[in-house]
């Protein structure tokens, strides 16, 4: 499994069930590396995207406890169905939010993270991989800009 997540520099992910700041840069990215794939995803940040409804051109795998149908998802309701559910697929990426990624993160290898050098405050967070020995940073982009915001695409792999 795979992960993708924009962090501030504090960590922060979101605040009152949104993000705080969206990169049109970001957006793109997160486009190209998602499309076609599975994407698991809670049904808190299902419920931000546009409309309320899953991602097109992905295969959304939507995790919640109530017992409802999301048309256009597969609905899950427990980290093992999300699980088998996500091994379907070639290829999964967990897009979040905050308790999906923290509960799936010991079964994630490969992390797309784009740091933002901003910290506007946040009441989601992403565990701070950079203090955590069991990961390490692969790869990272040169710093980018836009709309006088800097930021910077990184992959982290677990050791
Ligand atoms: N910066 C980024 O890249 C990024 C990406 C995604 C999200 N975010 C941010 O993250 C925040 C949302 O995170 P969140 O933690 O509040 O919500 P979330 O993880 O998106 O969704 C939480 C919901 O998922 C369901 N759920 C979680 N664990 C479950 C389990 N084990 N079994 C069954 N259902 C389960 C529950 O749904 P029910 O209540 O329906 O039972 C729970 O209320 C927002 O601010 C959002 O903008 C940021």
């Amino acid at each position: 499994m795979e992960a993708i997540v924009a962090v501030f520099s504090d960590w922060g992910i979101g605040s009152k069930g949104t993000q705080q700041v969206v990169l049109k840069a970001d957006r793109a990215h997160f486009r190209e590396l998602t499309s076609g794939a599975a994407v698991l995803v809670g049904r808190k940040t299902m419920e931000d995207f546009p409309g309320g409804k899953p991602l097109k051109g992905r295969n959304n795998i939507v995790v919640t406890r109530q017992n409802v149908e999301i048309e256009g998802a597969e609905v899950v309701h427990s980290t093992e169905e999300a699980l088998l559910a996500a091994s379907k697929y070639d290829r999964c990426l967990c897009i979040g939010g905050a308790s999906i990624f923290r509960q799936f993160l010991p079964y994630t290898e490969r992390i797309f993270i784009t740091k933002i050098d901003l910290a506007p405050e946040s009441d989601s967070y992403f565990p701070n991989l950079d203090e955590d020995p069991d990961w390490e940073c692969t790869e990272q982009s040169p710093d980018m800009e836009e709309e006088g915001t800097v930021f910077r695409f990184c992959t982290y792999e677990r050791r």
